[in-house]
């Protein structure tokens, strides 16, 4: 806490004994998990300093986007949503603050562009200063000025200390276990924006998975950009965390992401295998088939290597799932290129698939080539990826039909309800007039199977 929590919980608070009703903050997340569980931290913090959660973005005091800028089409589609914004300001709501942070804004160019021609944003803030947010709120509320900045504070964690009360789901919270990246792959914008490589201490992640598992959280997703790196120059590795988290009572599932095929040890193969709450779930981005296209890319393994890590988790957990990532499109991949994509897929056969058209990121070393690869034959390898794809997660799911699994509920309404078996897969299914509350485990018998999920009911 400093001087600037206390201003404007002050100020907020004189606001709410006039008015009656607290000002409204609004938060939209854009990107992946870690943007979302950073919107929560932001969420708790805005509550500590007096403000209340709005229905909507029309209503709200304060408006908070957390982007990101993987791809180009995220970036696209935050500033449309940006202009829209503007125009309820211009015209119902001349007062709102609204503050963009998150990676996009991090890129110096694009806070320079916010700078330049976006005036009507208040606060420009990054990925490695957001707890001075209530510094930069009470200055736009002092002096009206907008505020850029981006710079890189080494006290990041700070915001870790805030208690988090707003989840998406009751039961299931995502814990950082370490922030940014060292990796460098050439196509990603990631480690420019997140900075280098920090692991949390191994006391702070068990203490937060507690006090999660205290206020009702039954699945914790441990969270990082390459977690099998975490622990580097620290006396813990990933499998050893893993271990420690397995042993925490009331915690009934334990999820991560992301692994990078270069890091995953055996020893995490067999902390996996060993510890009865780890889901025997495994996302592990492939990017690649071509181990040409991966080493360009800077992936640090061949296509063989991939299949043999892939063989031994099949081997070591017969019923582990495996997910992915791929690109298609990279700069220089060539037909021969990508039918070795679709080799892998064939012979991994992923239980579920995140497939992009690679997107050029100013910065990164591949954004200089000029062998770019024409969007119609990208398309066209999209469709084809999608096409060996799907089938394959649709006979993975057809195997289920007759199985009673054990589905943790996620949602209930009235008598139909949804839940995630341990290996991630979505279930629909009748609760047949039993009340069930999120985060129970409970046996369906799965009925039918489609190629993103399962039906079914109570067994
Ligand atoms: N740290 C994770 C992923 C982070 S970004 C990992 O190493 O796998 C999530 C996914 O976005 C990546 O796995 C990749 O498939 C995709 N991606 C990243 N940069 C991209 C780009 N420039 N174009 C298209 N897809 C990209
Ligand atoms: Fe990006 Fe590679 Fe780091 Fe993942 S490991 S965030 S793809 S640079
Ligand atoms: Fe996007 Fe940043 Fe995540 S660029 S994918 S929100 S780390």
């Amino acid at each position: 806490m400093n001087e600037y929590y206390a201003h404007l919980t002050a100020h907020n608070d004189k606001i709410t004994a006039s008015t009656g009703t607290r000002p409204q903050f609004f938060i939209r997340t854009y990107g992946c998990q870690m943007n979302s569980r950073d919107s929560e931290k932001l969420s708790a913090l805005l509550t500590q300093l007096g403000y209340a959660e709005a229905d909507s973005q029309e209503t709200a005091d304060l408006v908070l986007y957390n982007t990101c800028c993987v791809r180009e089409s995220a970036e696209n589609k935050i500033f449309g949503h940006l202009s829209r914004l503007k125009n309820i300001k211009e015209t119902t709501h001349p007062g709102m603050i609204i503050a963009v942070g998150g990676c996009m804004s991090q890129q110096p160019e694009i806070a320079e562009t916010f700078s330049k021609s976006h005036s009507y944003v208040n606060i420009v803030f990054g990925t490695m200063n957001r707890h001075r947010l209530p510094q930069f709120i009470w200055s736009v509320i002092e002096n009206g000025k907008q505020i850029i900045d981006i710079t890189e504070d080494d006290d990041l964690p700070e915001l870790d200390s805030v208690p988090v009360t707003t989840r998406d789901y009751p039961h299931k919270a995502g814990v950082n276990i370490m922030y940014g990246c060292d990796n460098y792959c050439s196509y990603c914008i990631v480690p420019y924006v997140r900075g280098r490589e920090r692991s949390r201490p191994a006391a702070d992640i068990l203490h937060e998975v507690t006090a999660l598992v205290a206020d009702g959280v039954k699945e914790i997703m441990l969270l990082g950009q390459n977690v099998n790196s975490y622990g580097k120059g620290m006396d813990i590795s990933f499998p050893e965390l893993l271990r420690q988290i397995n042993n925490v009572p009331g915690l009934k599932r334990i999820r991560f992401m992301t692994s990078h095929p270069k890091d995953f040890s055996d020893e995490l193969i067999a902390a996996m295998a060993e510890s009865s709450n780890v889901c025997k779930a495994v996302h592990l981005p492939l990017q690649a088939g071509s181990t040409r296209i991966l080493e360009d890319m800077n992936r640090h393994y061949t296509q063989a290597q991939y299949l043999d890590l892939a063989r031994r988790l099949q081997e070591a957990m017969p019923d582990v799932a495996l997910s992915t990532d791929i690109i298609v499109g990279y700069p220089g991949e060539t037909d021969d290129d990508f039918e070795a994509t679709l080799e892998v897929v064939r012979q991994v056969r992923f239980a579920s698939a995140f497939t992009f058209i690679y997107s050029k990121r100013s910065g990164t070393p591949a954004a200089t080539r000029t062998d770019l690869v024409p969007r119609k034959v990208s398309a066209e390898r999209f469709e084809r990826l999608t096409g060996t794809l799907y089938p394959i997660m649709d006979e993975i799911n057809q195997r289920k039909v007759g199985n009673v699994l054990p589905v943790m509920v996620e949602e209930a309404n009235g008598d139909t309800a949804k839940g995630r078996t341990d290996d991630n897969t979505l279930v629909h299914f009748d609760t047949v007039d039993k009340v069930i509350t999120p985060g129970e485990i409970i046996p369906v018998r799965i009925e039918t199977a489609k190629t993103f999920y399962v039906s079914g009911v109570i067994a």
